[in-house]
Protein backbone atom coordinates (compact mmCIF):
# COMPACT_ATOMS: atom_id res chain seq x y z
CA UNK A 1 0.00 0.00 0.00
CA UNK A 2 1.44 3.77 -0.99
CA UNK A 3 2.61 5.64 1.99
CA UNK A 4 0.89 9.22 1.30
CA UNK A 5 3.11 12.18 2.20
CA UNK A 6 1.52 14.08 5.17
CA UNK A 7 0.80 17.75 6.42
CA UNK A 8 1.60 17.06 10.22
CA UNK A 9 -0.67 20.05 12.30
CA UNK A 10 -0.54 19.89 16.36
CA UNK A 11 -3.10 20.68 18.07
CA UNK A 12 -5.75 19.59 15.40
CA UNK A 13 -8.34 18.88 18.01
CA UNK A 14 -9.67 22.35 18.28
CA UNK A 15 -9.64 25.57 17.40
CA UNK A 16 -7.60 26.87 14.54
CA UNK A 17 -5.41 23.48 14.04
CA UNK A 18 -8.98 21.53 13.72
CA UNK A 19 -9.86 24.36 11.37
CA UNK A 20 -6.92 24.26 9.16
CA UNK A 21 -6.69 20.44 8.56
CA UNK A 22 -10.58 20.14 7.68
CA UNK A 23 -9.98 23.19 4.94
CA UNK A 24 -6.39 21.94 4.09
CA UNK A 25 -8.36 18.13 3.51
CA UNK A 26 -10.69 19.35 1.86
CA UNK A 27 -8.59 21.33 -1.22
CA UNK A 28 -6.49 17.65 -1.61
CA UNK A 29 -3.86 17.26 1.26
CA UNK A 30 -2.96 14.31 3.42
CA UNK A 31 -3.13 15.83 7.15
CA UNK A 32 -1.49 14.16 10.00
CA UNK A 33 -3.98 15.72 12.46
CA UNK A 34 -2.54 15.37 16.77
CA UNK A 35 -3.59 16.35 20.01
CA UNK A 36 -4.33 14.60 23.45
CA UNK A 37 -8.47 14.27 22.86
CA UNK A 38 -8.71 10.94 20.57
CA UNK A 39 -12.51 11.68 20.72
CA UNK A 40 -11.98 14.84 18.53
CA UNK A 41 -9.50 12.89 16.45
CA UNK A 42 -11.57 10.33 15.65
CA UNK A 43 -14.17 12.90 14.96
CA UNK A 44 -11.55 14.64 12.21
CA UNK A 45 -11.14 11.35 10.64
CA UNK A 46 -14.30 11.06 8.97
CA UNK A 47 -13.25 14.00 6.91
CA UNK A 48 -11.30 12.54 3.83
CA UNK A 49 -7.20 12.67 3.98
CA UNK A 50 -7.12 13.28 7.65
CA UNK A 51 -5.51 10.25 9.77
CA UNK A 52 -5.09 11.15 13.52
CA UNK A 53 -2.08 10.14 15.74
CA UNK A 54 -2.35 11.46 19.27
CA UNK A 55 0.33 13.44 20.80
CA UNK A 56 1.07 14.58 24.35
CA UNK A 57 3.54 17.06 23.81
CA UNK A 58 4.59 17.47 27.20
CA UNK A 59 5.78 14.11 27.29
CA UNK A 60 9.47 14.09 25.74
CA UNK A 61 8.79 10.31 25.69
CA UNK A 62 5.35 10.45 23.80
CA UNK A 63 6.93 13.53 21.11
CA UNK A 64 9.74 10.33 20.15
CA UNK A 65 7.25 8.00 19.81
CA UNK A 66 5.19 9.86 17.64
CA UNK A 67 7.55 10.89 15.29
CA UNK A 68 9.00 7.25 14.96
CA UNK A 69 5.28 6.50 13.81
CA UNK A 70 4.53 9.62 11.49
CA UNK A 71 5.58 8.56 8.26
CA UNK A 72 6.56 10.57 5.15
CA UNK A 73 5.78 14.17 6.24
CA UNK A 74 6.28 17.29 3.39
CA UNK A 75 5.32 19.88 6.00
CA UNK A 76 4.58 20.39 9.83
CA UNK A 77 2.13 23.52 11.38
CA UNK A 78 2.95 23.75 14.67
CA UNK A 79 0.30 24.97 15.88
CA UNK A 80 -1.09 23.16 19.17
CA UNK A 81 -0.44 25.76 22.54
CA UNK A 82 -1.50 26.95 25.53
CA UNK A 83 -1.69 30.15 28.10
CA UNK A 84 -2.11 31.32 31.11
CA UNK A 85 -4.12 34.95 31.38
CA UNK A 86 -3.90 35.36 34.74
CA UNK A 87 -1.20 38.00 36.99
CA UNK A 88 1.42 36.33 36.77
CA UNK A 89 1.16 36.72 40.44
CA UNK A 90 -1.60 34.49 40.54
CA UNK A 91 -0.19 31.34 38.66
CA UNK A 92 2.53 28.99 39.85
CA UNK A 93 5.85 27.48 38.39
CA UNK A 94 4.49 24.56 37.23
CA UNK A 95 1.69 25.75 35.25
CA UNK A 96 4.63 27.64 33.82
CA UNK A 97 6.95 25.00 32.70
CA UNK A 98 3.99 23.26 31.09
CA UNK A 99 3.22 26.13 29.07
CA UNK A 100 6.88 26.71 28.09
CA UNK A 101 7.41 22.79 27.34
CA UNK A 102 3.85 22.90 25.18
CA UNK A 103 4.62 26.38 23.63
CA UNK A 104 8.35 25.84 22.68
CA UNK A 105 10.73 23.04 23.82
CA UNK A 106 7.95 20.18 22.23
CA UNK A 107 8.34 22.33 19.14
CA UNK A 108 12.00 22.38 19.11
CA UNK A 109 11.95 18.78 19.84
CA UNK A 110 9.52 18.10 16.99
CA UNK A 111 11.17 20.14 14.27
CA UNK A 112 14.17 18.42 14.85
CA UNK A 113 12.90 14.80 14.59
CA UNK A 114 11.22 15.65 11.73
CA UNK A 115 13.79 17.50 9.93
CA UNK A 116 15.35 14.20 7.76
CA UNK A 117 11.52 13.80 6.41
CA UNK A 118 11.19 17.23 5.58
CA UNK A 119 14.75 17.00 3.64
CA UNK A 120 13.91 14.61 1.52
CA UNK A 121 10.32 16.10 0.65
CA UNK A 122 11.68 19.85 0.41
CA UNK A 123 9.42 20.58 3.73
CA UNK A 124 8.07 23.50 5.26
CA UNK A 125 7.57 24.20 8.43
CA UNK A 126 4.88 27.09 9.80
CA UNK A 127 5.36 28.20 13.46
CA UNK A 128 1.66 29.41 14.30
CA UNK A 129 3.25 32.78 16.89
CA UNK A 130 0.63 35.31 17.95
CA UNK A 131 0.77 38.79 17.92
CA UNK A 132 2.03 38.61 21.58
CA UNK A 133 4.88 37.80 20.88
CA UNK A 134 5.72 40.59 18.73
CA UNK A 135 4.51 42.64 21.22
CA UNK A 136 4.94 42.70 24.91
CA UNK A 137 1.22 41.23 26.63
CA UNK A 138 0.65 41.93 30.27
CA UNK A 139 -1.52 39.70 32.25
CA UNK A 140 0.01 36.67 29.41
CA UNK A 141 3.84 37.27 30.41
CA UNK A 142 4.85 33.74 29.83
CA UNK A 143 2.89 32.84 27.12
CA UNK A 144 3.97 36.19 25.28
CA UNK A 145 7.65 35.21 26.43
CA UNK A 146 7.22 31.63 24.53
CA UNK A 147 5.47 33.15 21.21
CA UNK A 148 8.63 35.77 20.74
CA UNK A 149 11.06 32.92 21.40
CA UNK A 150 9.58 31.01 18.20
CA UNK A 151 9.43 33.76 16.32
CA UNK A 152 13.06 34.75 16.85
CA UNK A 153 14.02 31.24 16.59
CA UNK A 154 12.15 30.52 13.27
CA UNK A 155 13.58 33.46 11.36
CA UNK A 156 16.88 32.12 12.80
CA UNK A 157 16.21 28.66 11.43
CA UNK A 158 14.58 29.80 8.37
CA UNK A 159 17.92 31.27 7.14
CA UNK A 160 19.53 27.93 8.44
CA UNK A 161 17.70 25.81 6.78
CA UNK A 162 17.43 27.45 3.53
CA UNK A 163 20.17 25.68 2.57
CA UNK A 164 18.68 22.31 3.15
CA UNK A 165 15.32 23.13 0.84
CA UNK A 166 13.09 23.33 3.87
CA UNK A 167 11.42 26.60 4.06
CA UNK A 168 10.54 28.23 7.55
CA UNK A 169 7.55 30.42 8.24
CA UNK A 170 6.16 32.43 10.82
CA UNK A 171 2.09 33.61 11.13
CA UNK A 172 1.23 36.03 14.24
CA UNK A 173 -2.20 36.60 14.58
CA UNK A 174 -4.16 38.56 17.01
CA UNK A 175 -7.34 37.29 19.05
CA UNK A 176 -9.15 34.60 17.67
CA UNK A 177 -12.75 32.82 18.86
CA UNK A 178 -11.43 29.22 19.57
CA UNK A 179 -11.33 27.45 22.97
CA UNK A 180 -8.26 29.49 24.19
CA UNK A 181 -9.93 32.99 24.44
CA UNK A 182 -13.51 31.49 25.77
CA UNK A 183 -11.84 32.44 29.45
CA UNK A 184 -13.23 34.90 31.59
CA UNK A 185 -10.66 37.36 31.10
CA UNK A 186 -11.40 37.49 27.82
CA UNK A 187 -15.19 38.07 28.13
CA UNK A 188 -14.65 41.83 27.34
CA UNK A 189 -12.24 41.85 24.25
CA UNK A 190 -15.02 39.11 22.47
CA UNK A 191 -15.93 41.71 19.88
CA UNK A 192 -12.88 41.95 18.77
CA UNK A 193 -11.96 38.20 18.26
CA UNK A 194 -11.75 37.19 14.81
CA UNK A 195 -13.64 33.91 12.89
CA UNK A 196 -11.38 30.65 12.95
CA UNK A 197 -11.75 30.23 9.26
CA UNK A 198 -11.24 33.60 8.03
CA UNK A 199 -7.58 33.29 10.09
CA UNK A 200 -7.20 29.38 8.67
CA UNK A 201 -7.56 30.61 5.62
CA UNK A 202 -4.76 33.28 5.75
CA UNK A 203 -2.72 30.53 7.61
CA UNK A 204 -3.19 28.56 4.66
CA UNK A 205 -1.74 31.25 2.22
CA UNK A 206 1.47 31.50 4.59
CA UNK A 207 2.30 27.94 4.30
CA UNK A 208 1.87 28.05 0.77
CA UNK A 209 3.82 31.29 0.01
CA UNK A 210 6.38 31.18 3.32
CA UNK A 211 7.10 34.57 3.53
CA UNK A 212 9.38 35.28 6.90
CA UNK A 213 6.17 36.80 8.72
CA UNK A 214 2.72 36.90 8.08
CA UNK A 215 0.40 39.06 10.55
CA UNK A 216 -3.45 38.62 9.83
CA UNK A 217 -5.84 41.72 9.45
CA UNK A 218 -5.58 45.27 9.29
CA UNK A 219 -5.58 46.37 12.74
CA UNK A 220 -3.24 43.29 13.61
CA UNK A 221 -0.82 44.65 11.34
CA UNK A 222 -1.03 48.09 12.57
CA UNK A 223 -0.36 46.90 16.06
CA UNK A 224 2.74 44.93 14.17
CA UNK A 225 3.53 48.22 12.27
CA UNK A 226 3.37 50.51 15.60
CA UNK A 227 5.89 47.53 16.98
CA UNK A 228 8.16 48.67 15.14
CA UNK A 229 8.11 52.78 15.40
CA UNK A 230 7.26 52.72 19.22
CA UNK A 231 9.09 51.94 22.25
CA UNK A 232 8.15 48.39 23.37
CA UNK A 233 7.95 49.72 27.20
CA UNK A 234 5.31 52.05 25.77
CA UNK A 235 3.00 49.48 23.98
CA UNK A 236 3.44 47.11 27.33
CA UNK A 237 2.06 50.29 29.84
CA UNK A 238 -0.73 50.97 26.77
CA UNK A 239 -1.52 46.88 26.91
CA UNK A 240 -1.45 46.26 30.33
CA UNK A 241 -4.11 49.12 30.63
CA UNK A 242 -6.39 47.03 28.18
CA UNK A 243 -6.17 44.27 29.75
CA UNK A 244 -6.81 45.15 33.26
CA UNK A 245 -9.65 46.79 32.52
CA UNK A 246 -10.75 43.91 30.88
CA UNK A 247 -10.06 41.15 33.24
CA UNK A 248 -13.23 40.94 35.76
CA UNK A 249 -10.98 40.51 38.61
CA UNK A 250 -8.40 43.65 37.91
CA UNK A 251 -10.65 46.35 36.50
CA UNK A 252 -11.72 47.44 39.86
CA UNK A 253 -7.96 47.94 41.30
N1 LIG B 1 -6.94 32.08 20.13
C1 LIG B 1 -6.21 33.19 20.01
O1 LIG B 1 -6.66 34.31 20.29
C2 LIG B 1 -4.80 33.09 19.47
C3 LIG B 1 -4.16 34.29 19.12
C4 LIG B 1 -2.86 34.23 18.63
C5 LIG B 1 -2.22 33.02 18.49
N2 LIG B 1 -2.87 31.88 18.83
C6 LIG B 1 -2.15 30.61 18.71
O2 LIG B 1 -2.84 29.75 17.83
C7 LIG B 1 -2.59 28.39 18.18
C8 LIG B 1 -3.90 27.64 18.26
O3 LIG B 1 -4.66 28.21 19.30
P1 LIG B 1 -6.25 28.05 19.42
O4 LIG B 1 -6.77 29.38 19.73
O5 LIG B 1 -6.78 27.31 18.27
O6 LIG B 1 -6.32 27.18 20.76
P2 LIG B 1 -7.27 26.00 21.23
O7 LIG B 1 -8.58 26.02 20.54
O8 LIG B 1 -7.24 26.05 22.71
O9 LIG B 1 -6.48 24.70 20.73
C9 LIG B 1 -5.24 24.36 21.29
C10 LIG B 1 -4.79 23.05 20.70
O10 LIG B 1 -3.54 22.70 21.30
C11 LIG B 1 -3.59 21.37 21.73
N3 LIG B 1 -2.74 21.14 22.90
C12 LIG B 1 -2.70 21.86 24.06
N4 LIG B 1 -1.87 21.28 24.94
C13 LIG B 1 -1.37 20.18 24.32
C14 LIG B 1 -0.48 19.15 24.71
N5 LIG B 1 0.08 19.11 25.94
N6 LIG B 1 -0.21 18.16 23.84
C15 LIG B 1 -0.78 18.15 22.60
N7 LIG B 1 -1.62 19.08 22.16
C16 LIG B 1 -1.92 20.09 23.02
C17 LIG B 1 -5.05 21.11 22.08
O11 LIG B 1 -5.34 19.72 21.93
P3 LIG B 1 -5.67 18.71 23.13
O12 LIG B 1 -6.26 19.50 24.25
O13 LIG B 1 -6.59 17.72 22.50
O14 LIG B 1 -4.34 18.11 23.46
C18 LIG B 1 -5.76 21.91 20.99
O15 LIG B 1 -5.95 21.12 19.84
C19 LIG B 1 -1.81 28.43 19.50
O16 LIG B 1 -0.44 28.27 19.26
C20 LIG B 1 -2.08 29.83 20.01
O17 LIG B 1 -1.07 30.30 20.85
C21 LIG B 1 -4.16 31.88 19.31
Amino acid sequence: MKTETKILITGATSGLGREMAIQLATRGEYILASGRRVDRLKELEAHARITGLPLDLTSEADIAKFCAEAGPLSGIILNAGITFADPFLSGDFETDVALIQTNVIANIQLIRSCLPTLKNHQGRILIIASLGGLTPLPYQSVYAGTKAFMINFGLSLREELKHENIQVGIFAPGGIKTEMTDIPAMKALEKDLAPVSDVARAAIKAYDKMPAITVPGAQNKLISGLSKLAPRSLLARQAEKIYRKAHPDLKSK
